[in-house]
């Protein structure tokens, strides 16, 4: 079912301090931030030659990620990213074995405007799974 591994998410308290530390310190390739409301974050996507690491911080008053970040308040890896070829076909394989797709079960569009869903941490060994059609 998965393809590639499009991206690790790292949650930090600073955006602007994290973007500086992958591009100065790390010498890496990072966006300009963009903001997504649909999904509570604003985030910078450091490009590496075989990957991507996206770093998201809060947006607005209920982010998903406030709650991870005071409990992590330096940051911390917050999910993985894994393609997929056919979210639909995805989606109905995980839901016919019980695996729970957080928020309404449906896919939303992702920061790189395709489909994505993200299914629940205590399905998958503890991590925070997004899943993106390409
Ligand atoms: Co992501």
């Amino acid at each position: 079912m998965i393809g590639q591994l499009n991206h690790v998410a790292i949650a930090v308290p600073d955006l602007k301090k994290a973007s500086d530390f992958y591009r100065t310190t790390l010498g890496a390739l990072v966006s300009d931030p963009q903001e997504l409301a649909d999904h509570g974050v604003k985030t910078v996507f450091v490009e590496l030659p075989n990957t991507k690491i996206e770093l998201i911080t809060p947006l607005g008053d209920n982010s998903p990620i406030s709650l991870f970040l005071e409990k992590n308040p330096d940051g911390g890896i917050h999910h993985f990213c894994y393609e997929v070829a056919n979210m639909q076909e995805s989606v109905n394989q995980l839901n016919a074995i019980g695996i729970r797709i957080l928020g309404d079960g449906n896919p939303k569009i992702g920061a790189h405007g395709k489909p994505v869903v993200f299914l629940h941490p205590k399905d998958c060994l503890g991590t925070l799974i997004e899943l993106e059609q390409i």
